[in-house]
C-alpha cells in the first residue's frame, strides 16, 4: 500500500510538451537544490539549455504535481543507444516538499521504468557528499546497491516482469487520467 503524498499531490510521467514545465521547476530550485541537483552551480541558461536536449524521446521523467504544478521531478537517462542498460538518474523536489517522501515516491518509479527497460546500471547525479539522496538510496538496497564513491548503482532484478510492465501501465492509465483532469481545471480557469 503506498503512503498518500503529501499536498494531494500525484505523480505522473511527463508529456514531451511540457519542457516548458519541467524547466519552471528547475529554475524554482533554492540554490543549494540545485547545487545538489547538478553537482554545482549553474546558470538559468544551462537549465533551460538543459531541458530542451534531455527531454528527448528516451528519457522518463517523472513529476509530482501539486494543483497542477510540477514541484519534484525523477530524470532517467538511458546512456548510449536504443536499448542501453546503463542509465542516469537525477532528483529534484523543491524546498517546501523535501523530506516528505516524494523522493522515495520518485525514485520508486523511476527505479521501476529502469527494470521495465532492461536497464541494469543506473548512474546517480549527484554528489558522493549528498547525505539525503544516500539515505533514499539506502531504503531501496533490497532493489538495487549504490556505490556512492564512483556514484554507481545496480539495478538487481535485470529483467521485466509481465507484472512490473502491468505495474507501470497501471500507474501511466492513473497519471493519464489526472493529466487530464489537469488540462481540463486549467481550460476551465482560463475560460
Ligand atoms: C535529495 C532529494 C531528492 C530527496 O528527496 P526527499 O523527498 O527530500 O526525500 P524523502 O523525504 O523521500 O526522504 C528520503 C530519506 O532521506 C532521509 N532524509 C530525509 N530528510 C532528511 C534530512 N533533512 N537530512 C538527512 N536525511 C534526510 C530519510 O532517511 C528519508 O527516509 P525516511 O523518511 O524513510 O526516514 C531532495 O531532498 C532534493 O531534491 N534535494 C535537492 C536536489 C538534490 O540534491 N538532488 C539529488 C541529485 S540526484
Amino acid at each position: 500500500m503506498q503512503q498518500p503524498l503529501p499536498d494531494g499531490g500525484v505523480i505522473r510521467k511527463l508529456w514531451i510538451g511540457e519542457a516548458d514545465r519541467y524547466r519552471d521547476h528547475l529554475l524554482r530550485l533554492d540554490a543549494e537544490s540545485r547545487h545538489g541537483r547538478f553537482g554545482g552551480g549553474v546558470s538559468d541558461e544551462f537549465i533551460a539549455q538543459y531541458v530542451a536536449t534531455t527531454l528527448g524521446l528516451n528519457t522518463v521523467v517523472h513529476g509530482y504535481f501539486v494543483d497542477g504544478v510540477l514541484r519534484g521531478a525523477g530524470e532517467l537517462r538511458p546512456l548510449g543507444p536504443a536499448f542501453a542498460r546503463e542509465a542516469e538518474a537525477a532528483f529534484s523536489i523543491e524546498t517546501p516538499w523535501q523530506s516528505l517522501g516524494v523522493g522515495s515516491a520518485l525514485l520508486e518509479r523511476t527505479l521501476l521504468a529502469a527494470r521495465n527497460r532492461g536497464i541494469k546500471k543506473l548512474h546517480m547525479a549527484c554528489l558522493a557528499s549528498n547525505r539525503r539522496m544516500q539515505e533514499l538510496a539506502r531504503k531501496f538496497q533490497a532493489e538495487l546497491t549504490f556505490d556512492f564513491g564512483s556514484v554507481v548503482g545496480e539495478v538487481a532484478a535485470p529483467r521485466p516482469t509481465p507484472l512490473s510492465v502491468l505495474r507501470e501501465a497501471v500507474a501511466d492509465s492513473h497519471g493519464f487520467a489526472t493529466a487530464m483532469l489537469d488540462v481540463q481545471s486549467r481550460m476551465i480557469r482560463a475560460g
